[in-house]
């Protein structure tokens, strides 16, 4: 099959680690006898220096006609610390976010054996956690009215939410949770919020169609302590942007390093797939990046195109890397890979997936002679 996928590098280490990302695409493609044509286009701060706009309309354009969307990482440190910028890279992914209509963001969170000891929370409360966050992504207060007095002393930001656009979502969060543990906590603050509480009353209603699905209830501030007490008690987590936002990047810290978690955000039409780490410019062009997170969405796009033996090779792959150290200074500080060799392994890997010889590692990594 052929399939047209729309790529968006992005700012910082964005450019590299979606490098690796469309090598492990490459590596599928041939293994399985598909074609994956790439388009690339520009958002963010590298868009704004070229053009003025963080989200050029001919990347509006591309991203409507591709079958699944690629995407690096945004942002400039030269926008975070000026408050009075007018134009800012996050809004190129906002918009794209609202005009493509990706309103449900899954962000899964797993704790991989071998990374157990690189969290700084302990063995015995991560080991075996495996969680699947689905974030509301197109409402909120990401999206409500936002004002400023003139005088500059007060402002305002609207957190608007309706009962359609927290069904769509909960419908996506109950038939996931129908294939994993079959329970879903719905995170809120309900105890203050008026949104909160329109949440829990349409989720409660909604949750009597899924009846062989438990559904419990947390307020944000205990799930913000749940996640680090007990993260295991977590399979599907239900809640809105803001929320989500945070307690996502929260639970990144279980799986030993923010640089494995890969997302999708999923449309009626489209679909984009992205490492939730931002753009970490310290690194950027030093090729120290983790690619893993870019490498781990690839295999979120493969399932959403149905390609779930290509997928499982992707995870294979990864699991791989761990097992035997073939990982970024992130994960492994004493012998650190660069971006580029892990990239490498991994595609070699989903091509070659045999790893019976001895001398195996090495012939992943093209540096030896011997077979
Ligand atoms: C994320 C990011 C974005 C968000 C930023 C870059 C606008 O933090 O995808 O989690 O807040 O949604
Ligand atoms: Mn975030």
């Amino acid at each position: 099959m052929k399939y047209n996928i729309t790529v968006i590098p992005g700012d910082g280490i964005g450019p590299e680690v979606i490098e690796q990302a469309k090598k492990a695409l490459r590596a599928v493609g041939d293994t399985y006898n598909h074609t994956f044509l790439f388009k690339e286009a520009m958002m963010g701060a590298c868009a704004i220096d070229k053009t003025g706009n963080p989200l050029p309309d001919e990347t509006i354009t591309l991203c409507q006609q591709a079958d699944a969307i690629l995407f690096g990482a945004i942002g400039d440190p030269k926008y975070d610390n000026n408050p009075d910028a007018k134009i800012r890279p996050e809004q190129g992914l906002l918009k794209l976010r609202s005009t493509l209509g990706l309103f449900c963001n899954i962000r899964p969170v797993k704790a991989y054996d071998k990374l157990l000891k690189n969290s700084p929370l302990k063995r015995e409360i991560i080991a075996g956690t495996d969680i699947s966050i689905f974030r509301e992504l197109t409402g909120g207060i990401y999206f409500g009215e936002k004002k400023i007095s003139k005088d500059g002393k007060s402002a305002f930001d609207g957190c608007v939410y309706s009962v359609e656009e927290i069904e769509r979502i909960a419908h996506l969060a109950f038939k996931q949770a129908q294939s994993r543990r079959k329970k879903v906590t719905l995170i809120d603050k309900a105890n203050v919020l008026e949104t909160s509480r329109l949440w829990r009353k349409t989720v409660t209603e909604l949750a009597k169609k899924y009846p062989d699905v438990t559904l419990e209830y947390l307020f944000v501030d205990n799930a913000a302590m749940q996640m680090i007490l007990n993260p295991k008690q977590f399979d599907v987590i239900l809640t809105e942007n803001l929320f989500g936002d945070i307690i996502s990047d929260e639970a990144s810290v279980i799986g030993g390093s923010i640089g494995l978690l890969a997302s999708a955000s999923v449309g009626k039409k489209s679909a984009l797939f992205e490492p939730i780490h931002g753009s970490y410019p310290q690194a950027k062009g030093k090729n120290i990046a983790n690619p893993l997170a870019s490498i781990l969405s690839v295999a979120m796009l493969l399932e959403h195109l149905g390609l779930h033996e290509e997928a499982e090779s992707i995870e294979r792959a990864v699991e791989k890397s761990l097992e035997l150290g073939i990982t970024t200074q992130d994960i492994n500080a004493k012998k650190p890979f660069s971006t580029e060799k892990v990239g490498d392994f991994i595609a070699d890997y989903i091509g070659n997936q045999e790893d019976s010889n001895l001398n195996f590692m090495n012939i992943h990594l093209g540096q030896s002679t011997i077979i």
